[in-house]
């Protein structure tokens, strides 16, 4: 028997950067701007996973707010999925050009539960004929004391008290308007009284607060959305496109696959102006198809994440490190910007990946124990902790079909898992792990002479370390406190 050519792969802790001449003085000469995709810039290289415990609106939001992006799951109906597109989009907007508005004649009650259902803490109330009557604020509700099958009209501040514009107004005027009159939304309206718009002094506040936000050309945060391979998919990304989602991304775990290859063809055909990442990836000739099928970006990983066991259960994968560096020789022939999904432990593996020739990382276990990822801490030995799950695992698919997701099929004696359910730490607000991960990342740039990502990919050297290299790199001999 003819023996194969047996590859080498090599992962984070396999190597380290080798550090080099240097001019640079302080972080912030460093530049983090990078390309999530072939026209999606970010001003820093993070992305959320699409995971059910990791990414929803919260995460998004956050994300985004900070430069990167987050990807929303797939793992609900295409109803939930899209709403939380639409959280995103909505957050931050210069002007709203559809505010929510509730008729005047409708309950307290039902008016909350519409606040509740679309995640906002103002309505504009309208009459029969769409004309603005009134606002209803979180404030008004107050005054109902246990009345609320009164209708909204009782207790909205009606249009005679309400303070409005003319849809020309100017940002500047309508802020010094607000200020001066002590209000937080201001509607605009035509001479008719028609709703034409509504900017409030949040959103304001926001765009100030944050300049180096991911914004979509009318100033929403921009937000990606996961697809599957299965029947759904295009009537999803129909859906996801029409709330105004930045990009998709075709989610399976073995991306070069004549499925996922023809799932992206489909989808580039059906909606060319449409920005897709597809993988998961790990070798060159799978980046290659995939790029010759149309992605924008590919996603590299088959088995590095915090909760996957694919390479356990098949014997398949690619230590991830290689995997980066194989797919990003091949993206870089045709300038596309490779993703390194998964595998991420600390700053230091941040910048290795870029160092390998990734234009950013996609995160699921490091953002898990936050604020901003769905779900609430729970309390163990009397410490807070939240719940991460590897998608295909046991515990992600009850989830899903809890959810209304129905892509799988309900046999579960079938079922193999190639993934599992843990706890990590609660750790507050993302925005911490965010900024640690980013000082790294620009400290190691640093170390290794380069004031931009791409000055990364092209100076780097790594070095192949051992196990003892390790141990040495890890604080040693010492009673850590
Ligand atoms: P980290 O290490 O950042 O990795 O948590 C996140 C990535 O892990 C992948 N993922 C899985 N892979 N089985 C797998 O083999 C799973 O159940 C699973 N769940 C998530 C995914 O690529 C994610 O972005």
């Amino acid at each position: 028997m003819k023996r194969d050519k047996m590859e080498f792969g090599l992962s984070y802790d396999d190597v380290l950067l080798v550090p080099k001449r240097s001019n640079i003085e302080s972080r912030r000469d460093v530049s983090t701007e990078t390309l999530l995709t072939k026209k999606i810039k970010l001003k820093i290289p993070l992305v959320s996973a699409n995971m059910d415990t990791v990414t929803e609106s919260g995460m998004a939001i956050a994300l985004a707010e900070a430069g990167g992006i987050g990807i929303i799951h797939r793992f609900n109906t295409i109803f939930d999925q899209t709403r939380e597109v639409l959280k995103v989009k909505r957050y931050r907007n210069a002007i709203i050009k559809n505010p929510y508005t509730i008729k005047y004649n409708i309950s307290v009650k039902e008016a909350v539960r519409f606040m509740e259902d679309k995640n906002v803490k103002s309505l504009l109330v309208v009459s029969d004929d769409n004309k603005l009557t009134g606002v209803l604020t979180g404030r008004d509700m107050k005054i109902v004391k246990n009345n609320f099958s009164m209708p909204v009209s009782e207790i909205m501040t009606p249009r005679e008290k309400l303070i409005v514009a003319s849809p020309e107004i100017r940002i500047e005027e309508a802020d010094s308007l607000m200020l001066m009159n002590r209000i937080e939304k201001l509607p605009l309206i035509n001479s008719d009284w028609t709703i034409a718009g509504l900017i409030t002094r949040k959103d304001i506040e926001r765009q100030t607060s944050n300049p180096h936000s991911s914004i979509d050309s009318k100033g929403r945060l921009l937000v990606g959305a996961a697809i599957g391979v299965k029947d759904d998919a295009i009537p999803r990304a129909r859906d996801l496109l029409e709330a105004g989602v930045d990009v998709l991304v075709i989610d399976i775990a073995h991306g070069h696959s004549e499925l996922a290859i023809n799932t992206l063809k489909r989808i580039k055909k059906q909606f060319p102006n449409a920005q897709v990442i597809a993988g998961n990836v790990c070798t060159a000739e799978g980046a290659r198809e995939l790029i010759q099928a149309g992605a924008d970006a590919i996603k590299v990983g088959v088995g590095p994440g915090a909760n996957c066991t694919t390479r356990i259960v098949t014997g398949a994968g690619y230590p991830q490190l290689s995997a980066v560096m194989n797919c990003s020789e091949e993206a870089n022939k045709s300038g596309i910007p490779v993703i390194a999904d998964g595998g991420i432990k600390n700053s230091g593996d941040l910048t290795k990946a870029i160092g390998a020739g990734a234009s950013t990382v996609m995160i699921g276990r490091m953002f898990a124990g936050t604020d901003q990822s769905p779900g609430i801490p729970i309390v163990k030995n009397g410490k807070k902790f939240k719940v991460i799950r590897g998608m295909a695992s046991f515990g992600a698919k009850l989830g899903r079909e809890a959810k209304g997701n129905n892509e799988d099929n309900k046999n579960y004696l079938d079922f193999v898992p190639e993934g599992v359910e843990g706890l990590v730490p609660f750790i507050g607000n993302v925005s911490e792990i965010i900024h640690q991960l980013l000082g790294g990342l620009k400290s190691g740039m640093s170390y290794c002479g380069a004031r931009t990502i791409s000055q990364l990919k092209g100076k780097r050297n790594f070095v192949r370390i051992t196990p003892a290299g390790m141990k040495e790199s890890h604080p040693h001999d010492i009673h850590e406190m």
